[in-house]
């Protein structure tokens, strides 16, 4: 089955096509970033004027990698949220008219479930059930991910997302946006143990995160060097950060983990393309006997092929939508319609 899926979100213009879930055929992303890094983030407006754009060509370039007609392609599908409204909107009213014009079966996905799903594309062996660690700029849950359409949420952040952080932090320290990327390569040369900042692991049990504490902690420390007239190591506040921010995740994973007997771990969504992560995650799963699995950096962040693979595991399970599909901003984690 070789299904055209397109992904509009956010801040990238997104087209592939994936066949029966696991294989990539085309995947075609236009990154906004350039255009939104004027403004430090995002900008709404911007992103929705951008996708009606490029939508059309980027279709048309994917058709032509893939070397496949009209005819060829059996389903549309198309990220219903959650993600910015007018964003989202573009791509769905895309999908609608393409499944409507060419009488093909639509589908709508949940963003999230696509980025779980990415790691389906990466190792074509991998089964459920599995834990996985979604972190991304709106999300730092833990999904046990028990088939492909049950998704268990076990615990998510009570205020910023491990991407948000790393997004607002960058912008303090003058390194732009994305964040993550900015800061993951500064770190590099940053001393992690410069600064002790705290690592805010909330009550024994729970599984939930919280990364506003150590935000603001970093903004006191930054406010006190500067009354303070002392230099700033911007590589050290980086690398200290980071260090701070996979402590945690990485411990509340092995945790959680080990309390639900996960036969394996996964990563998904744009902070797993953090090469600390990766590392740390994977040897602290080795001492537990746990493998560990990701996908490569471009299927970490936002792209269309994710929503393929999805999509193409909720037609297995009869999950198509109709023409009445809207978009869903808030969509959670688990929910399928
Ligand atoms: O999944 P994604 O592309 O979009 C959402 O669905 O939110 O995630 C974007 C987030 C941004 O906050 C970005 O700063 C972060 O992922 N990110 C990273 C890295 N690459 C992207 N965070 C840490 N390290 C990275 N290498
Ligand atoms: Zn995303």
């Amino acid at each position: 089955m070789k299904i055209l899926s397109i992904e509009s979100s956010c801040d990238e213009t997104a087209v592939a096509i994936v066949e029966d879930g696991r294989k990539i055929l085309t995947n075609q992303i236009y990154t906004q970033i350039e255009i939104h890094k004027a403004y430090g983030g995002v900008v709404p407006e911007i992103a929705s004027r951008n996708h009606v754009m490029k939508m059309p060509y980027i279709i048309e370039d994917a058709l032509k990698d893939a070397n496949l007609t009209w005819q060829e392609i059996d389903a549309i599908a198309v990220t219903k949220g959650p993600g910015l409204v007018g964003a989202l909107l573009i791509g769905v009213s895309q999908a609608k008219a393409m499944a409507y014009a060419l009488n093909k079966p639509l589908i709508g996905v949940n963003h999230m479930h696509g980025h779980i799903c990415a790691n389906f594309l990466q190792h074509p062996d991998l089964e459920p059930p599995f834990l996985t660690l979604v972190v991304s700029g709106g999300h730092s849950h833990l999904v046990m991910v028990e088939d492909y359409q049950t998704f268990k949420v076990l615990g998510k952040t009570r205020d910023d997302a491990a991407g948000e952080a790393y997004d607002k932090i960058s912008r303090v320290l003058g390194l732009g946006y994305p964040g993550g990327p900015a800061i993951d390569k500064a770190a590099k040369t940053g001393n992690k143990e410069a600064i002790a900042f705290p690592r805010i692991m909330l009550e024994k049990d729970s599984f939930d995160f919280s990364f506003s504490g150590l935000k603001s902690s970093v903004l006191n420390y930054l406010n006190g060097k500067k009354m303070k007239k002392e230099p700033i190591v911007v590589e050290d506040v980086a690398a200290s950060f980071q260090a701070a921010v996979i402590d945690v995740l990485v411990a509340k994973t092995i945790h959680c983990a080990q309390t639900v007997h996960a036969p394996k771990i996964c990563i998904a969504g744009g902070v797993s393309a953090n090469s600390q992560l990766r590392e740390q995650l994977t040897k602290a799963a080795k001492a537990i006997d746990c493998p560990v699995y990701y996908p490569d950096p471009v299927l970490c962040t936002d792209n269309a092929a994710m929503i393929g693979s999805s999509a193409y595991y909720n037609s297995q399970a009869h999950e198509y939508s109709d023409l009445y599909l809207n978009a869903n901003p808030g969509l959670k984690i688990g929910d399928l319609a």
